[in-house]
């Protein structure tokens, strides 16, 4: 072939190539080896001699002019691919695709924020503890002994289990926080403790066995039984409103002396139905167990039970919810059915 008209059709060729790929095979069509340049370049030393400076200029001319045509397609490619992949990247922001619902706190913390803040409104501290415990928190420090049935492995999910000097488990109630709050602090004590506790409970309607506490602790010269009850009743007054009745009736637990349960009237009946589903004809509901702070306790947490007495008292924090709301399933707590959660916006 004629190199004229070769690069004439090579000219087309090039401008008609639409991607950077094409091009580089296209390249080596024109260019190597079995090129018709190629082909050229090779015959030049069969011509005569007199006719090979010539050639041998027209061949090196239409390479050069070649080289040019497809750098300068390339160039032109190169943009085009670049703009595209810029076109591709971009975000629309004006499409709304798909948006994020608002969320809310869940019932648990609003419930621990809401009691936490009447407390803080008496003078209360709020503080948080281990929820890996260990079991001389758990337990011995708190006046109950290695053979109580609290402590049995089927009752209680040890962690580190066996030698009695460092068992740890998942704490059984936040009462540990009170020993651990009375050894690193010093009296007058003021403090509500909210968190997780654990129990090998297996889920019913009223029992998980992950829920949450919140302990009180108060821990001065002076305080006696009706400063606990006094407080209490400000409690239930503030948390569960004026018409809502409660008592204390009288309890045990091995680290307060005496010891009460915290009742308040059933919402549901009021006291007024035998048969109430709720509160089954007792008309009260238990809320919290509580006591003086037994004087074994406060001697090992360094304290001198002669001159210092105070009260403690661990509320069910689901249960407090429970009774707030007539919700009369604690696996509401657990279940994440947004159409009962979004009903406490
Ligand atoms: N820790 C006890 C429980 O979980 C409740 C309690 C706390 C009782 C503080 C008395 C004082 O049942």
């Amino acid at each position: 072939m004629n190199l004229h008209e070769h690069l004439a059709s090579a000219e087309a060729a090039i401008q008609a190539v639409k991607t950077l790929g094409d091009l580089n095979e296209l390249e080596t069509k024109l260019l190597g080896r079995n090129s018709p340049v190629g082909e050229a370049r090779r015959q030049l030393g069969k011509l005569d001699p007199g006719d090979r400076p010539a050639a041998g200029v027209e061949v090196n001319r239409v390479t050069a002019e070649l080289n040019r045509l497809i750098a300068e397609r390339r160039g032109e490619l190169t943009r085009v691919e670049e703009n595209l992949l810029l076109a591709d990247d971009s975000v629309d922001v004006t499409v709304e695709r798909w948006t994020l619902s608002q969320g809310t706190e869940h019932l648990v913390q609003q419930t621990i924020d809401e009691v936490c803040d009447i407390f803080i409104g008496l003078g209360y501290r709020v503080e948080q503890g281990p929820e890996a415990e260990l079991a001389w928190f758990n337990f011995d420090a708190l006046n109950t002994p290695p053979h109580h049935p609290s402590r049995f492995e089927s009752d209680t999910l040890y962690l580190d289990f066996g030698d009695p000097a460092d068992e740890v488990l998942l704490r059984t109630h936040t009462s540990p926080m009170q020993v651990r709050y009375m050894q690193s602090h010093k009296p007058p004590l003021y403090v509500v403790v909210p968190g997780k506790t654990f129990r090998s409970d297996t889920i019913d309607a009223s029992h998980l066995p992950v829920f949450h506490q919140i302990e009180g602790l108060a821990v001065d010269s002076g305080i006696v039984f009706s400063d606990l009850k006094g407080t209490l009743a400000h409690f239930a007054r503030e948390f569960f409103g004026r018409e809502q009745r409660v008592r204390l009736r009288p309890s045990f637990f091995p680290f307060t002396e005496p010891s009460a349960e915290l009742d308040v009237s059933c919402f549901v009946c009021g006291g007024a139905s035998a048969s109430c589903r709720l509160c089954g004809g007792s008309g009260w509901l238990e809320m919290a167990g509580c006591g003086m702070v037994d004087p074994n306790v406060l001697d090992m947490a360094g304290h001198d039970s002669q001159t210092l007495s105070g009260f403690a008292f661990g509320m069910g924090v689901e249960r407090l919810a429970m009774v707030r709301h007539g919700i009369s399933n604690i696996r509401v707590f657990i279940d994440n059915d947004l159409r009962a959660l979004r009903q406490f916006r």
